[in-house]
């Protein structure tokens, strides 16, 4: 079985999400951002304050190659990971890919818990999230599966994606 790839905006339940789905299947569990994390000792805001953001997207491109090489994981991605097209390319030969999705309104409000994500700190969030949803439509639409979150319970999500993958051995 190959892996599951979950991707879409921040604050859509990747995370709570991946963890269902980890519970439910099986499967072993990765979060790109808490590699990336990991690998380079500190967090991924301070990652983007001493090296910028376009070394962050290199080390998200390192960390997706590698864990696409591996089957039966649950694959949790950044938000920006599909603006990549050779992270998408990699994600796909390993697994089927899940894209998330929310109201801008319920992003703000789940993002808005904590000041972890740095594309967000700016004086109008809300005008950031409306802008970056919609450029990067077309990326997350890209999908085999697209999921809405909106109203349910990340194990109901789970459950739905689980119905919705294809079983095949591969
Ligand atoms: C980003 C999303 C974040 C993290 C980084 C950039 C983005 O991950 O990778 O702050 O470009 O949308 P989450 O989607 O897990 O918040």
């Amino acid at each position: 079985m190959k892996n599951i790839v979950l991707t879409g905006f921040m604050g859509t339940g990747k995370t709570a999400v991946s963890a269902e789905l980890a519970r439910l299947t099986g499967f072993g569990r990765v979060e790109i951002d808490a590699e990336i994390e990991r690998t380079a000792g500190m967090s991924i805001s301070r990652i983007f304050e001493r090296f910028g953001e376009p070394r962050f997207r290199e080390m998200e491109t390192e960390a997706i190659k590698r864990f696409s090489r591996e089957r039966r994981l649950i694959i949790s991605t950044g938000g920006g990971a599909v603006m990549k097209k050779e992270n998408v390319a990699a994600l796909r030969e390993g697994g089927v890919i899940v894209c998330l999705t929310a109201s801008p309104e319920t992003i703000l409000k789940r993002t808005s818990k904590n000041a972890e994500r740095p594309l967000l700190q700016v004086q109008d969030p809300m005008g950031r999230i409306t802008e970056l949803l919609e450029k990067r439509r077309p990326f997350y639409e890209a999908a085999d599966i697209m999921v809405d979150t909106e109203g349910k319970s990340p194990r109901q999500v789970a459950r739905e994606i689980l119905e919705r993958v294809p079983r095949a051995e591969g």
